[in-house]
């Protein structure tokens, strides 16, 4: 049996052994849904950045292939997008046989060591056969970097219609930049995003841009990601979104406020996948946050990927917003073991055994506050809280097993806003994989991704009535999540 190391999660994406950090080069094509991420195959902490690879056809199971970028003489591989190029705008296939496109950053150490502010330039490489092999183009790079921007990187390009162009957003620093291009090699600058609004705590990285239209009305908006370092709601690294407009020059946004994609400490530089049809937004971010990425207790491996998530615009009240939830098929792999009604007067509690909470999804719906614990026998335990009165969901990790690795890891209480939970009863679904949990809230509008590392698997879940009226929770239910690997 492969991948049952301590902490290894079973229905998650990680690598089969090393250091991964951010996906890289969303694209599907033909049937696959292709995996690239930031890889260093030499340790278990961040080095010099490759392209890992894997493919899966379902987004449920995946299987590894061997690394496609190596660095070069231009630099290290950092982050950035894929692209299918049909019409073989690139010259570099035929119409019979369109390249895969990567664009990419190259970040030269010898240069940043020198002192040097233009070490980051843009590359690109081409796959003639399906994202096995990858040749570099022989005048990388194609966006060099005379302004002597320190931090100009993470390319995501995609195919704009509307003006029949490759359309890159990179960011450099505190701001997005816009490019096109005709035929992936030569690149035109066309605007700056965002000097002046969103969250500036830390550098910007990994953005990526998208129409969406919304559910109900058919409304369309864009949406800008935007992944920062630190400066994180809860601590650290983060992801925000901007809701607005792109005329295929220039991103404008109304937007005076900040969202997060996600409220908890563990989802990062995620992005979207390119080629997939247009009503399609899948999502997948890193498992992970820099303040601690580099410290967590796995052996062999270090970190995983989200669960890949539906992206959905909706509005609420009068605003937009971008809720995300677990890719429909990830419903294949769970079996229903528990199904109970759970009524409790104020202060009253009731706990349900379950041998390996760690593996399992546990859902319900309620109108009411709640305190849901997840303990084992070492009496750590992980806490979720609902709290009404204060508009607030909160996950504690404080006393949830190793912590003491890093000092930032667990010093506070992770919280997330939920000012609007509606009038129907609110919808929650939680997913633990070993060293991780997701909580979606009515359907991904809130969500947290968090970390977390016990000495035992969970084995009791106990749920505690806090508030003064009764608590009751009709659909309780707790599934068994299958191994992918
Ligand atoms: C985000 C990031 C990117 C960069 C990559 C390097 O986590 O810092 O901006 O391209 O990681 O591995």
């Amino acid at each position: 049996m492969r991948y049952r190391e301590a902490y290894r999660p079973q229905f998650h994406f990680s690598p089969e052994e090393k250091w991964m950090n951010d996906p890289n080069g969303l694209v599907y094509y033909d049937g696959t849904y292709h995996l690239f991420y930031q890889y260093y195959p030499g340790d278990i902490v961040w080095g010099p950045m490759h392209w890992g690879h894997a493919v899966s056809k379902d987004m449920v199971y995946w299987e590894h292939r061997p690394i496609a970028l190596f660095p070069d003489e231009h630099g290290l591989i950092f982050s950035g997008s894929a692209v299918v190029d049909y019409e073989n705008t690139s010259g570099f296939g035929t119409a019979d046989k369109p390249p895969m496109v990567a664009i990419f950053t190259y970040h030269n150490m010898e240069g940043e060591q020198e002192g040097r502010s233009d070490f980051q330039t843009q590359g690109i490489a081409y796959s003639l056969d399906k994202g096995a092999t990858w040749t570099k183009y022989q005048d990388n790079p194609v966006i060099g970097n005379e302004a002597g921007i320190r931090d100009f990187r993470d390319p995501k390009v995609f195919w704009h219609a509307d003006s029949s162009s490759w359309i890159m957003v990179l960011v450099a620093g505190d701001h997005a930049k816009f490019y096109r291009s005709e035929n992936l090699r030569e690149w035109e600058y066309l605007s700056d995003f965002g000097k002046d609004v969103g969250a500036h705590g830390g550098v910007w990285e990994c953005p990526d841009l998208f129409a969406m239209k919304d559910e109900e009305t058919g409304e369309e908006k864009w949406v800008l990601l935007i992944s920062i370092n630190p400066g994180a709601p809860n601590g650290g690294s983060g992801t925000q979104y901007f809701i607005g407009n792109f005329n295929g020059t220039q991103f404008t946004s109304n937007q005076k406020d900040t969202r997060w994609l996600d409220w908890g400490t563990d989802n990062y530089a995620g992005v979207t996948y390119n080629n997939l049809p247009d009503e399609e937004r899948l999502f997948i971010g890193w498992m992970s946050n820099w303040d601690y990425a580099r410290d967590t207790p796995t052996e062999n491996w270090r970190s995983a990927m989200t669960l890949p998530r539906n992206l959905r615009l909706l509005k609420k009240g009068d605003r937009f917003i971008v809720a995300s939830s677990p890719v429909e098929n990830f419903g294949t792999i769970l079996k229903r073991e528990v199904q109970e009604s759970v009524q409790l007067a104020s202060e009253a509690s009731k706990t349900i055994t379950f041998d390996n909470l760690n593996q399992a999804e546990v859902r319900f719906s309620t109108s009411g506050d709640f305190v849901l614990k997840f303990k084992n026998s070492l009496e750590e335990e992980l806490v979720l809280t609902l709290d009404s009165d204060k508009n607030l969901f909160l996950l504690d990790r404080v006393a949830s097993g190793k912590t003491a690795f890093k000092e930032n890891f667990a010093d506070k209480i992770q919280q997330m806003p939920v000012a609007d939970l509606g009038d129907a009863p609110a919808t929650f679904r939680i997913l633990m994989d070993w060293s991780s949990i997701e909580v979606f809230i009515n359907d991904g509008e809130y969500v947290m991704t968090a970390q977390l590392f016990p000495n035992e698997p969970y084995t009791e879940l106990e749920i505690r009535n806090p508030s003064e009226e009764d608590l009751d929770i009709p659909d309780l239910e707790i599934s068994r999540a299958e191994t992918i690997w």
